[in-house]
């Protein structure tokens, strides 16, 4: 007898949707049958998807709690269908070794969601390769941000990857998320989003990627270690289809976020519009979902960077840049769906699936033995997108008055953590996600 039976339309991997029963037991998917037997039953009336995946997000903890903590963050993201999140290391103190990826890994013990945690690449890190091996990914900061720790020098990063990968196999095949912006801080004095877009232009993003790219390969020609089947190289919020393309013909992988998706420069959100990469022109943005559409674009992840509204709603040139998105990314990009702009089966993949298996983890599809995380989306679903009715801390939103889609009921590894489209889950019922390997990593052609 299943635990759970979660009765309705399901979306399988490669073969579309069909009625039946996901039958859940020890928080795994054990069968899927036209019909199931358990001690309790959801019947839903949405489209079962897998529980989302995101990659890129900012919990804030520790340092900078008053923004965000790994409980409400997390609360934030199983509100939206996200049922595992991978928190980045700009943290105060920053996440670079292991002692400090040992707290952050206690600090997180309270999500209600399932959670990765990166480590920073710095020079540190080459003599921390316990925490490279414990951590769930690595994040590179090639260039400036909030916070950011470490530096943008394409040979000291590379030969510090490589130094780890060859110490220990377990540091090999992890995901490496690339922050790929040339330049030293110049355009954060910018007073407006155009020339905030223009100081740090969408020329410094590709400069940023080929240089990492062309270092790349010359150290795999004069060492033969090829980091680039090492690690799952992601360039993270890439704003340009310029970037996509450039970051392609380097073999790497690319992340894109909804608010380089459905924000511009054009729209009058001022201070609150400020974020890195910056939010570009209509026609970079259009372009950008061209590239989406067309599958040449891996993930969508939130890069959820939630600062209150009071620290953003200042002088545009004192104003921190990053924006929260955790709750609002699968909502926002489903209303696509349903408004026939994606397939539902590209969403999956940006969301979920690609993700999930970028970090080695068995979750992102409705299959036998997997995790059973699953979000129910209805498209008569509806709505407008409000920051008061969100829950992370920030208490605020880009996306105000958006049409989105929430969903009704989100399941993680069993446990149902949102019925009615209400929280009710538990503070502490989140897993680390551990240190794997991606799926298929030296297997992938370029
Ligand atoms: C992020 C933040 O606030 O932590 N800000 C941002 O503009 N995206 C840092 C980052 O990811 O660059
Ligand atoms: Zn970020």
């Amino acid at each position: 007898m299943n635990d759970l039976v979660v009765e309705g339309k399901i979306f399988l991997w490669s073969r579309g949707i069909v009625e039946g029963c996901v039958g859940i037991k020890n928080g795994r998917i054990a069968e899927i049958k036209k019909v199931a037997r358990g001690e309790e039953k959801i019947r839903c009336r949405g489209v079962i998807l897998p529980g989302g995946v995101d990659i890129h997000v900012h919990m804030r903890e520790p340092g900078m709690t008053h923004k965000e903590d790994f409980y409400t963050g997390t609360v934030a993201a199983a509100c939206g269908g996200t049922t595992a999140v991978v928190d980045m290391p700009n943290t105060f103190p920053p996440t670079d070794d292991l002692d400090s990826l040992r707290e952050k890994k206690r600090l997180a013990e309270k999500s209600a969601v399932d959670y990765g945690i990166m480590v920073a690449l710095t020079e540190k890190l080459g003599s921390q390769v316990r925490a490279a091996e414990e951590a769930t990914g690595i994040k590179w900061y090639y260039g400036t941000t909030t916070g950011a720790v470490g530096w943008g020098d394409a040979k000291k990063g590379v030969s510090v990857l490589a130094y780890i990968a060859g110490q220990s196999d377990r540091c090999q095949g992890k995901l490496l998320t690339v922050h790929a912006e040339k330049g030293d801080g110049t355009g954060d004095n910018a007073r407006s989003l155009e020339e905030h877009s223009r100081m740090r232009s969408v020329e410094r993003e590709v400069e940023a990627v080929e240089a990492i790219g062309n270092t790349v390969k010359k150290a795999g020609e004069e060492t033969k270690r090829d980091v680039n089947e090492w690690f799952v190289f992601n360039i993270a919020h890439v704003s340009s289809p310029m970037t996509v393309e450039t970051a392609r013909k380097h073999g790497f992988r690319t992340e894109v976020t909804p608010h380089h998706l459905f924000l511009d420069t054009g729209m009058a959100l001022g201070p609150l519009g400020k974020v890195n990469p910056p939010l570009r022109s209509k026609a970079e943005r259009m372009g950008l979902w061209k590239k989406l559409v067309s599958g040449e674009v891996d993930v969508v992840a939130s890069d959820h960077a939630p600062h209150t509204f009071e620290e953003k709603n200042i002088d545009f040139p004192e104003a921190p840049a990053g924006l929260p998105g955790v709750e609002t990314r699968m909502p926002l990009i489903f209303y696509e769906v349903k408004r026939g702009n994606l397939d539902l089966e590209m969403f999956v993949g940006l969301v979920s699936r690609n993700p999930a298996k970028m970090l080695g983890v068995p979750k992102g599809e409705i299959a036998i033995g997997l995790d059973a995380d699953l979000a129910v989306f209805s498209f008569q679903n509806v709505s407008r997108v409000m920051g008061e009715k969100l829950h992370s801390k920030c208490g605020w939103t880009p996306f105000e008055g958006f049409n989105a889609i929430f969903p009704d009921t989100v399941i993680c590894r069993g446990g149902v953590v949102v019925r009615d489209g209400e929280f009710v889950g538990e503070r502490g019922w989140g897993k680390y996600l551990g240190g794997n390997k991606a799926d298929g990593v030296g297997e992938r052609e370029h």
